[in-house]
């Protein structure tokens, strides 16, 4: 269903050939490797900076393989450099949610029931690996790991880098810079210097943990095709599975709330009460060998603009626009910057023109991810138990299934097309509006008849 995007290069059919370029990319997680398979398809010298070594020789942490959720536009990025189909082959399909209240009772709402469109677990390091192994495919990308990007004069294209053990920082150069260094990008850090350049982070209250469900005589503890939600008003619990029937679960909560568990009982009466039926997929000792292990991660929301300094500089994925990780949209947003930018680059514009035209179709759509990420927060931990969600959630399927082009609710227009993030929202307060006033409407008409039944007695 994704279509690929193919270009040309070649002067044979009076196309001009796009000018082969030296690109730098910082940062070879999930968006930078993506980000160096797409320049060098378009024709570029890529060179792939990673301040990690090569996760592929790195030492396995075993049952801790931290898993995300693949959707749409993500897949579509895939799709584009030919990959979709190996990812989607080990991925784990997620075809809806499945709530565990409080006495350990579950009940299922499927993410679309009208189209049977899912979600799909994949492992960040088998995703990370399979990309970096495509990257070594490509005769022109070299991956460079254990550098890590120091200082850049973003304006004369210089970089240097700082390896384990040496002294010396080592100096590098490039046409184009693109930064996929993450949520504390240090390409981003060169940009904030920049005149004119937007920026804003915000940290929330809540910090998260990871917990692991492990397999049991070699099967999965939960029906695995579900993104458990185990929602709790102010806090919650989720758990993604893995491929090797384990299943990774993110314990979220208020920072004051996790340092209220000070001790073993505390911890496992805490769990006793929220999550009675977790405990035992996890096991108490399990649990307690997890839990005081490490301290619980800050999220951060950052959004800037613009994502280019000239025909210099770009940054992409979560340097870009992280978010916290509640609609599950970061890894995708990011790989839909490449979807949109290598369409813009087909065009052949002169670069700086090319970038700035990134910039201005980009920005809506990141800060509306980002605003959505944040409120969809709200509705993971306590709307989902809410009536009020769940009439909605069914009026939403009704009309989805009535009208499935003209009514996409708000989770299926961002999880499962491609419509921009910030459409998705202008779509989702068409939709309140028309609802709010058909409530009206049956408001005012019950009334009215009513009062006419009414008056027909008193006569
Ligand atoms: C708990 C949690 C759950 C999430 N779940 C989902 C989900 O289900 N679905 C989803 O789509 N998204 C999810 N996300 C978001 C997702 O993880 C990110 O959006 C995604 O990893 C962004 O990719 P990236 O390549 O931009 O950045 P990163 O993955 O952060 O990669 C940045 C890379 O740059 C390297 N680097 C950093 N600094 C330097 C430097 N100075 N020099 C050289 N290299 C450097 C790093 O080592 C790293 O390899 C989740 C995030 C969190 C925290
Ligand atoms: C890779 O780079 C070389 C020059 O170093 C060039 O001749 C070749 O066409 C490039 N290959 C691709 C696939 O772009
Ligand atoms: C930065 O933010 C201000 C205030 O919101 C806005 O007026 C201005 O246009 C923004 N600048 C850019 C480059 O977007």
């Amino acid at each position: 269903m994704s279509q690929s995007i193919s270009y040309t290069y070649s002067d044979s059919n009076g196309v001009a050939a796009a000018p082969r370029r030296k690109v730098a990319i910082v940062g070879a997680g999930l968006v930078g490797s993506l980000a160096a398979l797409n320049f060098a398809q378009m024709g570029n010298e890529v060179d792939l900076y990673e301040y990690r070594e090569d996760i592929r020789k790195a030492e396995l942490v075993q049952g801790r393989s931290i898993n995300l959720a693949l959707s749409q536009r993500g897949r579509k990025a895939l799709a584009a450099v030919g990959l979709e189909e190996k990812v989607l082959a080990t991925a784990i399909p997620m075809r809806g949610r499945m709530l565990h209240n409080v006495r350990g009772r579950t009940s299922i709402v499927l993410y679309d029931p009208c189209t049977k469109q899912c979600l799909y677990s994949v492992g960040r390091k088998q995703l990370n690996e399979l990309l970096l192994n495509a990257c070594d495919a490509f005769p022109n990308i070299s991956c460079h790991f254990e550098h890590k990007l120091a200082t850049a004069n973003i304006a004369e294209g210089q970089m240097q880098f700082r390896r384990p053990n040496e002294p010396q920082l080592i100096s590098a150069s490039a046409d184009l810079i693109v930064g996929c260094d993450g949520a504390f990008s240090t390409l981003r850090q060169q940009l904030v210097r920049t005149p004119g350049f937007n920026y804003s982070q915000e940290y929330i209250s809540t910090g998260y943990l990871e917990l692991c469900i492990p397999a049991k005589d070699g099967e999965f503890q939960m029906p695995p095709n579900y993104l458990h939600i185990w929602p709790r008003d102010s806090f919650m619990m989720i758990a993604l599975p893995n491929q090797d029937k384990s299943f990774t679960v993110t314990l979220s909560m208020p920072f004051e709330l996790f340092a209220e568990l000070k001790t073993h009982q505390q911890l496992l009466d805490f769990f006793r009460q929220h999550y009675v039926d977790a405990l035992p997929l996890i096991g108490e000792q399990q649990l307690i060998k997890d839990f005081f292990k490490t301290r619980p991660q800050h999220l951060l929301s950052v959004k800037c603009k613009p994502y280019h300094f000239a025909d210099k500089a770009l940054i992409l994925g979560d340097a870009a626009h992280a978010m916290v990780p509640y609609y599950g949209q970061g890894m995708n947003a990011g790989m839909e910057d490449l979807t949109l930018l290598s369409s813009i680059l087909s065009q052949q514009l002169p670069l700086d023109v090319a970038l700035a035209q990134f910039t201005e179709s980009r920005w809506r759509d990141a800060y509306a991810i980002c605003d959505l990420a944040m409120y969809n927060y709200v509705e993971m931990r306590d709307l989902t138990k809410r009536w009020s969600f769940r009439c909605r959630k069914w009026l939403d399927t009704t009309l989805f299934r009535l009208f499935p082009r003209r009514w996409v609710p708000l989770y299926n227009s961002v999880s499962f097309s491609s419509m921009p993030y910030s459409q998705c929202i202008a779509n989702r307060q068409w939709q309140d509006k028309l609802l709010g006033r058909l409530m009206t409407f049956t408001l005012l008409a019950s009334l009215i008849a009513g009062g006419a039944i009414y008056a027909r007695r008193l006569r």
